[in-house]
């Protein structure tokens, strides 16, 4: 197996402190040390770097990567919903030898860590794509969408089930030795037990959570409007049901948890940070407005000097029970 090629040019926390500068570094393990805690969940990178400046940006979480390319699922594939929007894209991407040709080379040259989302239909798949990921500089992470069907287990998706989510982290952790995210899907009763599972697999972090399913109908109200009917819903729409599963999730977990659902105003990173995230991603909002991460930087140093705090981490968990195990199974037996 090859060295990771993690690169960690952060200034330290000391260092920043003798910069006069608030302390925003994020530790997600393995060496995968964030300068901010807001990372971008969107393209490759390089679509925004026009209006952006990506390198201030706490890391960029890639497009779906699998295997063999894939031209994605039927048109239509997007419509818009109140507070948010039905996507059902279908993982459309050129296939993991063309990402490592066309990006990895310009991702080398940068300062904000790549972390590659990898999917697949089977542990085969998520395992090769790693260990085709792994050693290629300019890859710093890789974060597992699990939530895709595995045709080993006739369909069930592997995000849905606690041992088909243990296996598929484990597979791909003895594969690499690259950080490792694993995204959790909200489609599910009690998040909890598998997020355990992927912790004792051996995942770096976790990532909450993937789009919640969903469907739109056509005009005519004779069909779904969607060509593959199921869209995942993403947006603002989902941020309270995002937050309750952050909020659940970093109670059973040691590892660090990073949020993502609906993120588009500094309150929202307020508010993850508040129930245990230790970072965000930001993904629908940038379609609207791709200045958004930057500014959450801003706006969270100037939150942190107006408290009077010289590192964001005290804003973290401060809405969780004070009593650890008590009452964090309170909100998972409210189900209406
Ligand atoms: C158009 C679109 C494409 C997406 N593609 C992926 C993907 O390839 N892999 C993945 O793990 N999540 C994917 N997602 C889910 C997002 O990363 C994110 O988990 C979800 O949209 C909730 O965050 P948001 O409300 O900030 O968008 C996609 C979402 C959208 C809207």
């Amino acid at each position: 197996m090859a060295a990771p090629t993690v690169r960690v040019e952060a200034p330290s926390a000391p260092e920043m402190r003798e910069l006069g500068e608030i302390d925003l570094l994020v530790d997600l393990g393995r060496g995968l040390v964030l300068a901010n805690p807001i990372l971008v969940a969107f393209g490759y990178g390089i679509e925004y770097g026009d209006v952006v400046d990506v390198q201030r940006l706490g890391a960029i979480c890639c497009k779906g990567t699998t295997l063999r390319p894939r031209i994605g699922n039927p048109t239509p594939r997007v419509t818009e919903t109140p507070a948010g929007m039905l996507n059902s894209i279908g993982l459309q991407n050129p296939g993991v030898d063309a990402v490592i040709d066309k990006y990895a080379g310009t991702w080398q040259g940068w300062r904000v860590p790549v972390i590659v989302n990898v999917a697949g239909e089977s542990i085969g798949d998520y395992v090769e794509v790693t260990r085709r990921l792994e050693g290629v500089p300019g890859i710093a992470g890789i974060e597992l969408n699990i939530s895709c069907p595995n045709v080993g287990k006739g369909g069930i998706q592997f995000a849905i089930d606690a041992e088909a989510a243990a296996s598929v982290t484990a597979a791909v952790r003895r594969a690499t030795d690259l950080p490792l995210l694993v995204k959790l899907s909200p489609n599910v009763a009690d998040v909890r037990p598998i997020a355990r599972a992927i912790a004792d697999a051996g995942a770096d972090t976790l990532t909450a959570v993937n789009t919640l399913s969903g469907i739109a109908l056509a005009p005519s109200r004779a069909r779904p409007l969607l060509g593959n009917i199921y869209g995942g819903l993403s947006g603002p729409a989902i941020k309270p049901i995002a937050l309750r599963i952050v909020y659940e999730v970093s109670q059973v977990v040691d590892i660090p948890v990073v949020a993502i659902g609906g993120v588009t105003e500094l309150a929202d990173v307020l508010d993850y940070l508040a129930v245990g995230a230790v970072a965000v991603q930001v993904g629908t909002a940038i379609f609207a407005d791709p200045t958004i991460p930057v500014r959450l930087i801003d706006g969270l140093v100037e939150e942190c000097r107006h408290r009077g705090l010289d590192s964001y981490r005290p804003l973290i968990g401060t809405a969780l029970p004070k009593k650890p195990g008590t009452p964090s199974a309170k909100g998972v037996e409210y189900r209406p």
